[in-house]
């Protein structure tokens, strides 16, 4: 057993407190390789912003639960070596799956886990989230439950079956589940193609795609059944034109990539959103350096090399979306 508190992690309970008084929601970024977590220790210590490192556990099979782990605490030493001397980063299990998932990264130095029976039926959905905050809650450590399912790009997201959180749900399900925070479903989604191009509207000055806005009335209304309860946004990634442009510029092949609009997810922070998640937005930002650092030097193979001005590129963005979109900044 290894306490997540021997490594120098916090788990999110006054993390999230804060954030809820403060207006602000805390950057959740998903990592799996050294250049990320380097790019978000960066990112986190010059803006002086706590963070949650979450790993889900395709992660944990491509990097190894026990490399990531020590990767966490690293973390931590190396935001104290940069000048931080009280870090606050939280080391988060993604889309947890099972009690037994959930527990393990609990007994191997999680501060927070996320239990994710979205999918399951509603009184299953409460068991194991139970299930999981009696063991978490033992250890001191903060868990997150997801109500509603978040949209496919397949779903139509007008359509009349919703699979929006149901907001006369809520308070049943934190009260019986005990969970710490309720991930929610307003019309976000994973991945980098959030809408299809139907479900958008076209910008006739830049011929772009314009999402449908997300649902913010089921959002004031789970916000009046949960006063102050901490709430979380997944699918968050708002897929930068830009790194999409480069990366078909230089052979990718991303065709009308859309995500969420950053002046909607800078309203949400603002309200009792206190967490949200945002993994495809640094897939681009490294993917859309090393197409054309590689483009432009073809004689270059040291990984250093190309791996470099992706880490750059991908702490650009962790710090954009802190300082400008979370307003976790100046925090510490
Ligand atoms: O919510 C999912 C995250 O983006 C993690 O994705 O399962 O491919 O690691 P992954
Ligand atoms: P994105 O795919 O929008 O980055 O969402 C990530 C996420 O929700 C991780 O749980
Ligand atoms: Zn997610």
């Amino acid at each position: 057993m290894t306490s997540y508190k021997e490594l120098g992690l916090v788990n999110t309970r006054e993390m999230f407190k804060k954030a809820v008084a403060g207006g602000y929601a805390i950057p959740a970024f998903n990592f799996n390789t050294l250049e990320q977590m380097q790019a978000i220790v960066q990112a986190a210590v010059e803006t002086k912003s706590p963070v949650i490192m979450q790993v889900s556990k395709g992660a944990r099979n491509y990097a190894n639960g026990t490399i990531l782990r020590y990767m966490a605490q690293g973390a931590v030493e190396y935001a104290k070596e940069l000048g931080c001397p009280e870090p606050q980063i939280v080391l988060h299990l993604d889309h947890g799956d099972s009690f037994e998932l959930c527990k393990d990264c609990i007994d191997n130095g999680f501060s927070s886990v996320m239990f994710d029976g979205s999918a399951l039926p509603y009184e299953e959905n409460i068991r194991i989230t139970k299930q999981v905050v009696e063991y978490a809650h033992a250890h001191d450590v903060t868990v997150e439950a997801e109500l509603g399912v978040l949209a496919g790009v397949e779903d139509e997201v007008a359509s009349e079956v919703s699979h929006y959180t149901k907001p006369e749900e809520v308070i049943d399900f934190s009260t019986r589940s005990g969970c710490d925070s309720l991930a929610i479903s307003i019309g976000t989604s994973h991945g980098a193609y959030k809408f299809t191009p139907e479900q958008c509207t076209r910008d006739p000055k830049t011929g772009k795609l314009v999402p449908p806005p997300l649902a913010f009335d089921i959002l004031h209304q789970i916000e009046e059944k949960l006063p102050g309860f901490p709430i979380v946004l997944h699918g968050s990634s708002s897929v930068p034109q830009d790194e999409v442009d480069t990366i078909n510029a230089y052979g990718g092949k991303l065709p009308d990539a859309v995500g969420i609009p950053e002046e909607q997810l800078r309203e949400a922070s603002k309200s009792a959103v206190c967490k949200i998640n945002i993994d495809s937005d640094s897939r681009l930002a490294m993917t859309a350096a090393i197409r054309k650092y590689l483009a432009d030097n073809p004689g270059h193979f040291d990984p250093r090399q190309y791996l470099k001005p992706a880490r750059e590129n991908m702490k650009k963005m962790y710090i954009h979306k802190i300082v400008d979109v979370l307003g976790s900044n100046d925090k510490l």
